[in-house]
């Protein structure tokens, strides 16, 4: 973060600190997954709604940030096993691990299988990660929160299981359990699975939509709240849909039901191949899923679309793709954002469409994140 920057996020905490909060978590204040425990519930919500509007000016505004289970809500949490220790880095250090016992945000279920695996984890050789030395690189725990499904993912150097223990521990408990391969220098918590151990993967439901989940595949990390944002997106959603970064085509196939077609495309192509099951298991005949870049797609293929839905990466979208977008001149755009600043940088390369409303929704509580939902609509003329 740029130092004027920080500056004005320090300064809008302490104005949002109100009476402050008892941190739950005796990590908080070392470990950098949560930044925001000391801050009470509604002041953080406050804390981020002037942090989104602040980010973006005059192109729009939001009144309110819709809430979230406050602790237990996340689905996903990648712990760290280097340096004797397992859990997740310091707040501003990639170099350091804090050593965490056990992690309120996570749902529950998963939080009591790391407790108690956490033993037979330290037991294993971890990796440490800056002299590229070492065997167990990551645990990775996800849990679908409305089906209860666990899955523990172990991302080792080497091609070769040694977790014995800690796997006949982790078949109590989990529904599936995989060993990944992440050979190489970059810190990777994903890579190719070389054991299937047991499952191979979960399953999520949203309004009876069955969503299949595998070791490497994306899904959305608050489920309740991402849950609130198909339903939007559904509402807007009409006539021949195209969903840019459809990832496992969890949009595409939640909205399919009020969609003449959906198109959803992907340039990872598991997650392509995920959307193709998940379109099967749940007999949704109007959905086809592409893999190919977002760009490279909108640059050669012919069509007409009533519906974008764009749900980028951080990162946001290439200002090229952008352009795209803005020359298809569909009906209603509906953009899906976890990162503010990119939303804002996107949307001003549109010529052809208004903001008509943006709507923040808190993915991600106790963490300076938030996600955004605009509807943008054809300008006339
Ligand atoms: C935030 S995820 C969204 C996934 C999905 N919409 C969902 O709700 O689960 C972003 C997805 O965009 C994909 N992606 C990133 N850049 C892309 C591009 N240029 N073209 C196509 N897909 C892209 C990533 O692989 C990832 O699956």
């Amino acid at each position: 973060m740029k130092k004027k920057k920080r500056k004005h996020f320090n300064h809008l905490i302490e104005k949002h600190r109100g009476s402050g909060s008892a941190p739950v978590c005796p990590h908080f204040g070392e470990c950098g997954g949560c930044l925001f425990q000391h801050i009470a519930y509604q002041d953080q919500l406050a804390l981020k709604k002037e942090m989104v509007n602040d980010t973006l000016g005059a192109a729009a505004s939001i009144d309110h940030v819709h809430p979230s289970l406050p602790y237990r809500y996340r689905s996903r949490m990648d712990m760290v096993t280097a340096f004797g220790k397992c859990g997740l880095r310091r707040a501003g250090s990639h170099r350091i691990v804090v050593d965490v016992t056990g992690c309120s945000i996570m749902q529950e279920k998963s939080d009591a299988l790391f407790r108690s695996m956490r033993p037979l984890v330290l037991a294993v050789e971890g990796y440490d990660y800056l002299a590229h030395q070492g065997y167990l690189r990551y645990v990775v725990i996800r849990e679908a929160m409305h089906t209860g499904q666990v899955m523990v993912n172990f991302v080792t150097s080497a091609r070769e299981n040694r977790l014995a223990a800690v796997i006949d521990h982790a078949a109590g408990e989990a529904d599936s359990i995989s060993l990944i391969h992440s050979g190489g220098l970059a810190d990777l918590n994903y890579g190719e699975i070389y054991e299937t151990v047991r499952g191979g993967y979960i399953e999520e439901n949203f309004d009876g939509i069955r969503f299949r989940i595998t070791p490497n595949s994306f899904f959305q990390s608050n489920s309740a709240v991402a849950l609130a944002m198909y339903r939007k997106i559904r509402e807007h959603a009409r006539g021949r849909v195209l969903d840019l970064c459809s990832g496992v085509g969890s949009i595409s196939l939640f909205i399919a039901g009020r969609a003449e077609q959906v198109t959803g495309v992907e340039m990872n192509s598991e997650a392509v191949e995920i959307a193709g099951v998940n379109r099967t298991i749940n007999g949704i005949a109007n959905a086809e899923f592409i893999c190919s870049d977002a760009g490279s797609f909108l640059r050669s293929a012919g069509g007409s679309w009533d519906t974008i839905v764009l749900d980028p990466p951080r990162s946001g979208m290439q200002r090229r793709v952008m352009e795209e977008i803005d020359r298809l001149r569909a009906e209603t755009l509906l953009y899906m954002s976890c990162n503010p600043s990119t939303f804002a940088i996107d949307i001003a390369a549109l010529r052809n469409y208004a903001v008509e409303s943006v709507d923040a929704f808190d993915m991600f509580p106790q963490t300076p994140h938030v996600e955004l939902l605009s509807v943008l609509r054809r300008r006339s003329g």
